[in-house]
């Protein structure tokens, strides 16, 4: 295929918090590096995103700092959009979910479809949590993962194997708004027909199989389990209003309405009269409906399903969108091996870096393109960030390309030098330089970043060597005709690397092109060797980097160590105290000593046992939550203590008749609670 424009999206964040490296390298960077790519060889080209203000995370933000969710949406949509801009992410437009455009274009594309009779209407029982009044959907809801046993799934995703949930698929459910066990409560929503569209979207998928595999893999996968219908809106008052009678108090689920985002952040860009006016021969639908566009969504691997299947499945229901070319989609990036987390404050933030690292965007955009999550989740470490910064950028590129500006300036006062004949070695060198924009193209465009940015720097490699090979300082009083080839030479790797660095170290490629002052050159330019005419005027070098040195990497480890020291002070927390109450409530608990007899799993369920247990009583069966901390063969005449006159309850289709104490500290360890010296089953516990 050979596209007239390319349509590039990132995924839309979630407004809900400040972005932080995993963010920028899983999906802003590389898609960054490929849209400047492609501008660098004169592509047309949109690059589009803006944040994703709807949806639970948000409203469960709002919850958390006390403020309404309009209030959370405005603080982050400003601080993430400024991060992107301050590291170069180069977005056409940063646009937000919240604006009347998005509201419109998503409502009128679910009237779209509404219309023609695409969604099923059905009634059907969904969690509500009555303590909170309200329907449970999505992030509301928690529990254990019905595929591969992850007990913290959220209603609409597991985010550890990746499926696609529906909040009733959970075992074990608990509100995430009370923690309570939510009961059922019927409702009207719309659902998009997965199952019907299966054929489609199968053959969809079967025409990509050049995806990542990672990809590709996850997609087969859903298509074999069989696709399900899905609910395409929800029970919740904060989002786009759902654009048919009968409808109060639902909204369009975020999935339905973020995407669609895409579409409408196009829109608003094309709004822009200063685009309008610059070209008035494009506009939005272009990019959206003409089969010579390229669609290319990046995103991160828990995003895969909704980009890969439900937005696809809405597009061809629809009918007039064109379909994404790739997905390509990354893995996770870990920091100092463990999994990043907002809330534990495990987390590089942009905004925190820029004031360590002032000025040191590349070094950031270096160190996690080199370590990209491209094929397996990979690690962060700030060690390995100051080795790439002080063994790679310094003592690589930026010691050839300062060697090479600073003897210029030496020996030429900055005049680019005139060649003389080129020695055999010299020519093999140009040839092999020749070769690397096509190397590193094909890298590009493959979609593996991290061998593109290793070639560039194997550029600066073969610079380095050249000059140490031809030790031209040793020759400038002897034979200063010999220098100025390998000088001209040199200069020529610089100039290619200038062009070659910019999808990768954009603040660099600019600062570098200004010290040789370079203009007009493009990506088809490299690879040349006369991009700098002899007598061309350069201006004063500057180091591109310097040495990181270790306080600057010990604070930010402290910083970290802080975190966890937070953290565990909250695992070993004492839970509060609870209200007074009296001897006579007290003593209505007959709470006895006895022994498990015998125990055994609770079928499709992770953490309950099915526990028999001799009182003194009776011989009676409880349910028991406790699976995730006992195998039931290790438990077998285990002393308990057991609350005997609760009244019983069914659980899982098990009437449990009691229930066992438990010690719990506050990372939810669990530990029976028996007697210290022989006391017989039935002996009271007061
Ligand atoms: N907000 C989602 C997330 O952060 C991504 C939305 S991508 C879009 O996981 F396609 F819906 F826009
Ligand atoms: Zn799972």
């Amino acid at each position: 295929m050979n596209p007239k424009r390319h349509l590039i999206t990132a995924a839309l964040p979630y407004a809900n918090g400040p972005v932080h490296i995993g963010h920028l390298a899983g999906c802003y960077l590389p898609a960054d590096i490929y849209v400047r790519y492609l501008r660098c060889k004169g592509e047309d080209v949109l690059f589009i995103c803006g944040s994703d203000e709807h949806g639970v995370p948000i409203t469960i933000k709002a919850k958390k700092e006390g403020i309404t969710p309009q209030q959370v949406v405005d603080k982050y949509h400003k601080m993430m959009g400024d991060s992107f801009e301050e590291f170069g992410i180069s977005f056409n437009i940063y646009s937000r979910t919240s604006k009347p455009i998005h509201h419109e274009t998503a409502s009128g594309f679910f009237r779209n479809l509404y219309d023609k009779g695409v969604f099923t209407e059905e009634v059907t029982e969904q969690y509500f949590d009555e303590k909170a009044n309200q329907f449970l959907a999505d992030r509301y809801i928690t529990g254990t993962c019905p595929k591969c046993g992850n007990e913290n799934a959220y209603g609409d995703q597991c985010e550890k194997c990746g499926s696609s949930l529906n909040a009733t698929d959970l075992i074990n459910p608990r509100s995430t708004l009370s923690g309570e066990k939510p009961v059922m409560r019927k409702t009207k929503n719309w659902f998009l027909p997965l199952d019907k569209m299966q054929p489609q979207i199968t053959d969809y998928i079967e025409s990509h199989k050049d995806w990542k595999t990672n990809v590709y893999g996850q997609c087969k996968s859903w298509l074999n389990q069989g696709l399900q219908p899905r609910a395409m809106t929800r029970d919740l008052d904060w989002g786009v209003k759902v654009p048919v009678e009968g409808s109060e108090g639902k909204v369009l689920y975020v999935w339905f309405d973020a995407p669609i985002g895409y579409i409408s952040a196009t829109k608003d860009y094309f709004q822009n009269p200063e685009v309008r006016s610059q070209h008035p021969e494009k506009n939005w639908e272009l990019y959206w409906k003409d089969k010579d566009t390229r669609l290319i969504h990046f995103i991160g691997k828990d995003n895969i399903v909704f980009h890969c299947i439900i937005f696809p499945a809405m597009l061809m229901a629809h009918g007039e969108y064109i379909l994404a070319d790739n997905v390509p989609a990354n893995e996770f990036l870990n920091l100092e091996g463990e999994k990043i987390s907002t809330s534990r404050n495990w987390a590089v933030w942009l905004h925190e870096y820029l004031v360590a690292f002032k000025g040191k965007q590349d070094v950031l955009r270096y160190t996690l393109c080199a370590n990209a999550p491209e094929t397996k989740d990979n690690d962060f470490t700030w060690k390995d960030f100051q080795a790439r910064n002080n063994n790679e950028l310094v003592a690589i590129l930026g010691n050839f390309v300062n060697r090479t500006l600073v003897l210029s300036h030496k020996y030429y006062e900055g005049k680019v030098p005139q060649a003389d004949e080129y020695t055999k070695s010299d020519i093999l060198l140009l040839e092999e330089i020749s070769r690397f924009p096509a190397r590193i193209s094909e890298s590009i465009e493959a979609f593996r970043f991290r061998e593109a940015l290793a070639e560039l720097m194997n550029l600066a490699r073969a610079g380095n060597k050249y000059l140490a090979d031809n030790e031209p300082w040793k020759l400038a009083t002897t034979d200063p005709t010999r220098v100025r080839t390998i000088m001209k030479i040199s200069l020529e790797i610089t100039a290619n690397l200038a062009i070659l660095m910019d999808p990768f170290l954009p603040f660099t490629a600019k600062r570098l092109k200004e010290m040789i002052n370079l203009g007009g050159f493009t990506w088809a330019h490299a690879g040349r060797s006369e991009l700098l005419a002899p007598g061309h005027k350069m201006n004063a070098p500057e180091l591109l980097f310097d040495k990181i040195e270790d306080p600057a990497i010990e604070a930010e480890i402290q910083k970290l160590k802080d975190s966890k020291a937070v953290n565990d002070a909250i695992a070993h927390t004492t839970a509060p105290a609870k209200a007074e109450t009296n001897f006579d409530d007290f003593s209505k608990m007959d709470i006895r000593v006895g022994t498990i007899l015998e125990a055994e799993r609770v079928p499709k369920t992770d953490k309950l046992l099915k526990l028999k247990i001799d009182t003194g009583i009776d011989q009676r069966t409880v349910v028991s939550g406790i699976a995730g901390y006992y195998k039931p063969e290790d438990i077998i005449g285990q002393r308990v203590s057991i609350l005997v006159n609760l009244a019983p309850r069914k659980i899982k289709g098990i009437e449990s008749q009691g229930m066992i104490l438990m010690a719990e500290n506050a990372n939810g360890e669990l530990a029976f609670v028996s007697p210290s010296k022989e006391i017989v089953n039935g002996g009271v516990i007061k």
